[in-house]
C-alpha cells in the first residue's frame, strides 16, 4: 500500500542548461519502462526549477525543492518560500539534509516550522532524518532518530502524516565510499516506523514512506530496497547522470514491480 519512490537530490549540480540536457537524455531511457508502481522525483538547484518542470513534464518525473523558508513571503533575503515552490512545479520539498544542519545552522524545531509550511502549501515534505558517527559509536541512533521524528513531526496528524516521506540518511554515510550495511538500515527503519506508531497510530504509521539514502549504488540499490521497511531510495552520486539514475530506478522497479 506504500508506493515505492525512487529519486535524486542534485545538490548544487545542474543549472538551466544540464538540467534541460539531463531530463532530455532521461526520457528515453525510462519510456521502455512500465513505472506507474513508482513515484520518481528529481530535486533541482532552486534556478532550474521552473526549466525542470517543463522539460520533465509529461514523463513519470516528478520534481521538487531542496529547501525553503517557513514563511509564505517577506523580508527574508535569498529564501524561496512553500508557495513559490509550487508555483513553480513541485510536488516535493527536502527538508534537513545533513548539509543545511551541518553548514546552515538548521535544527529540528525549525524544520518543524517548515514541515507545517510545505504541507499547508499542498507540497509533500522529504524530511532527512540520520545520526551522526559519533551518536552511532555510542549506541544513540535510535534515540536520536526518535528525538528527530517527535520534533520535526509534531504539527502532524494521522490525516497529515502520511503526505510526509521520511528519508533515513545516516550522517556518516552520505557522500561516503560506502552506504550502510543493510542488517543495520533495517532496524533504523523498524525503529523509525515504531516512533511513528506511537505518535500517529498504527494506519497512519503504515501509510506512510520510509526511504534509505547515503551513498546508495547500483552495486548496493537491490539489498537496500529488498529490506521490508525500506519503502524507496535517495540517490545523490550514483544518479547524477540520467543513465545512473535509469539505473537505480531499473533496480527499484525489478524489486518492488515484479509481481
Ligand atoms: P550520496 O548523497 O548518495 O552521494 O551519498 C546522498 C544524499 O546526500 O542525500
Amino acid at each position: 500500500m506504500r508506493k515505492p519512490l525512487v529519486g535524486t537530490g542534485w545538490k548544487m549540480n545542474h543549472g538551466i542548461a544540464e538540467t534541460e540536457g539531463y531530463a532530455r537524455r532521461l526520457a528515453p531511457l525510462l519510456a521502455a519502462e512500465d513505472l506507474r508502481g513508482l513515484d520518481l522525483f528529481v530535486l533541482p538547484p532552486f534556478v532550474s526549477l521552473t526549466t525542470a518542470a517543463r522539460a520533465f513534464a509529461g514523463t513519470p518525473v516528478a520534481i521538487g525543492g531542496q529547501n525553503m523558508h517557513w514563511e509564505a513571503s517577506g523580508a527574508w533575503t535569498g529564501e524561496v518560500s512553500a508557495p513559490m515552490l509550487r508555483e513553480a512545479g513541485c510536488r516535493f520539498v527536502e527538508l534537513a539534509h545533513s548539509e543545511r544542519l551541518e553548514h546552515f545552522g538548521e535544527t529540528y524545531e525549525l524544520v518543524r516550522l517548515k514541515v507545517d509550511a510545505a504541507i499547508r502549501a499542498g507540497l509533500e515534505p522529504i524530511l532527512c532524518l540520520g545520526e551522526s558517527a559519533e551518536d552511532r559509536r555510542m549506541e544513540q541512533s535510535d534515540s536520536v532518530l526518535h528525538e528527530q521524528v517527535m520534533t520535526a513531526l509534531a504539527g502532524q496528524t494521522a490525516q497529515t502524516l502520511p503526505r510526509v516521506v521520511l528519508a533515513y540518511e545516516p550522517r556518516w554515510a552520505i557522500g561516503g565510499a560506502e552506504a550502510a550495511p543493510p542488517a543495520y538500515v533495517a532496524r533504523r527503519h523498524g525503529a523509525l516506523r515504531a516512533a511513528l506508531i506511537e505518535g500517529w497510530g498504527e494506519a497512519a504509521a503504515m501509510a506512510t514512506r520510509i526511504i534509505y539514502g547515503g551513498s546508495v549504488s547500483p552495486a548496493n540499490g537491490a539489498s537496500l530496497i529488498g529490506l521490508p521497511d525500506v519503502d524507496g531510495l535517495f540517490i545523490g552520486r550514483a544518479a547524477w547522470t540520467p543513465e545512473g539514475f535509469a539505473a537505480m530506478v531499473r533496480i527499484v522497479a525489478a524489486e518492488k514491480l515484479r509481481d
